[in-house]
């Protein structure tokens, strides 16, 4: 036996067990794990030197705008950010131009990303009512990684954009859908079997409270969470989960950002509703309190709110209503960014800055080194139906690995990010704790900082189709 790659000296982390063992590498795959020196040559060796070797870390929401607004990021600069931040697998948004509504741009989708990947990738599906309930299906034969409804939102007639600022009238755009329409696509999706992801806030508690505040003169970051009070998102949770129970769609809550809407979830999964939950760096980092200090950069949708709901986040991923933390990495230019707070896009970096400040959170003894394998790898792998293949390290899933460095100091840096649009709400930031190398299917592509990977390199990953209802997590 020649073996492509061995792994040594690690201490290997998974969601439950920190253990030291060796790890053999045959054709991009685990071949085994081990503290026996194994028979046969080994072509190239890996000393991690008492570091962490943690299963490749995935981040499930990443928008590379790309095709589309590629001048606000594309996916070689976004999939390079991935690598550097220690990320193995990405799934792809689908508000694209085109967007990924149908078989034909999922198999265009997945050529133009495959060109430019340097990590794995996999891909989400846009649901936009009645002008795609009938492509549901062929797009979860594609191999779509799940489905996503951006609630609340209007969007652009012929780009289908998102409409960050919409008021009612404007021109040229479809405006939010209503909730039959809402029910008919999770009657869709639920026959897949897949997950139902939804942004969550309502577009009419939106209208309404922020021309309310725009009447009192109202342009404040306060006034900001004004119009867009938690309501906004409980409300359209517990919308969500209401339909999930009468339709049986899997549901799961991207970004929660309130206190009342990791409750909301909390409640539902204890009385056995097929629903789930996910946040962000953002919402675990940082509440309105920061915006004085950070700025406009920090505006993102959901916004971030109190620091009694940052509070209850971290409840959620300690007793485990929340299942992972991905980025929503949101790129938009930095002369975007740079206008008065009421008129900017919300969105900012992230995919580059994740594993970091989850680190550094390691470090400062809010999580555990296992929790950062069970909500960046285990969990999600599990929850979009690519586990083992993904997020393990287990004899036959992929060689993936994220190697870090725990003692390893850093600042985040907007000048350093590998992104096109260097927007983060996280400049200056010290971290403890970095990843120093990322490992696709057997190949290093990042090692301490640098990018060695090619661009190209990154394969399409599929979940595992299931009859509905059944799936691995
Ligand atoms: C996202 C984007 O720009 O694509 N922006 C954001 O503020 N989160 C869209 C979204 O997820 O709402
Ligand atoms: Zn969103």
């Amino acid at each position: 036996m020649i073996w492509d790659l061995k792994i040594k000296n690690g201490t290997i982390v998974s969601g439950t067990d920190i253990y030291k063992a060796d790890v053999y590498v045959k054709n991009g795959k685990i071949g085994a794990i081990t503290s026996e020196i194994l028979a046969g040559d080994v072509n190239e060796q890996i000393d991690v030197g008492g570091n962490y070797l943690l299963p490749g870390l995935i981040d499930t929401h990443v928008h590379s705008r790309d095709p589309g607004p590629t001048y606000k990021e594309d996916f070689s600069y976004s999939s390079q950010a991935a690598a550097a931040g220690g990320i193995t697998t990405i799934f792809e948004m689908p508000n694209t131009t085109p967007p990924v509504s149908n078989g034909k741009n999922f198999d265009n989708q997945k050529e133009n990303l495959q060109a430019k990947a340097y990590v794995d990738f996999g891909l989400w599906a846009i649901c936009i009512g009645s002008l795609n309930n009938t492509n549901i299906k062929e797009l979860h034969e594609k191999g779509v990684i799940g489905f996503k409804f951006f609630w609340g939102y209007a969007v652009h007639k012929e780009t289908f954009q998102l409409m960050y600022n919409y008021k009612p009238g404007m021109d040229n755009v479809i405006p939010p859908f209503d909730d039959g329409e809402v029910y008919e696509m999770m009657e869709e999706v639920a026959k897949t079997g897949k997950i139902f992801a939804v942004h969550a806030e309502s577009n009419e508690l939106i209208q309404k409270l922020t021309a309310r505040v725009e009447k009192q003169g109202g342009r404040t970051y306060q006034d900001l969470l004004k119009g867009r009070p938690n309501l906004v998102e409980v409300l359209t949770v517990k919308k969500g989960i209401e339909m999930a129970k009468a339709t049986g769609v899997r549901f799961h809550v991207l970004h929660v950002s309130s206190k009342e809407a990791v409750e909301a979830v909390r409640e539902a999964k204890q009385q056995g509703v097929p629903v789930t939950v996910e946040t962000c760096p953002h919402y675990l980092f940082l509440s309105d309190e920061d915006y004085e200090k950070v700025g406009p950069q920090m505006k993102v949708y959901p916004p971030v709110k109190y620091k009694k709901d940052q509070d209850a986040i971290w409840k959620g991923i300690a007793d485990g209503t929340i299942s992972h933390v991905c980025s929503d990495h949101a790129p938009h230019t930095e002369e975007e960014k740079d206008g008065d707070l009421w008129s900017i896009p919300a969105g900012m970096c992230g995919v580059e800055s994740m594993v970091p400040l989850m680190l550094n959170a390691v470090n400062e003894g809010k999580i555990e080194i296992t929790d950062i394998v069970r909500l960046l790898a285990e969990e999600p792998a599990k929850l979009f139906d690519v586990y083992p293949r993904k997020g393990a390290i287990q004899i036959g899933a992929d060689a993936d690995f994220t190697i870090v460095d725990m003692k390893k100091k850093s600042v985040i840096k907007r000048e350093n990010l590998h992104s096109k649009s260097k927007v983060t709400a996280f400049d200056g930031f010290k971290v403890t704790g970095m990843p120093i190398q990322t490992i696709v299917r057997g190949k290093t592509i990042m090692k301490d900082g640098i990018i060695v990977g090619e661009k190209g390199y990154g394969k399409l990953v599929t979940p595992v189709n299931h009859s509905p209802g059944v799936h691995s997590s």
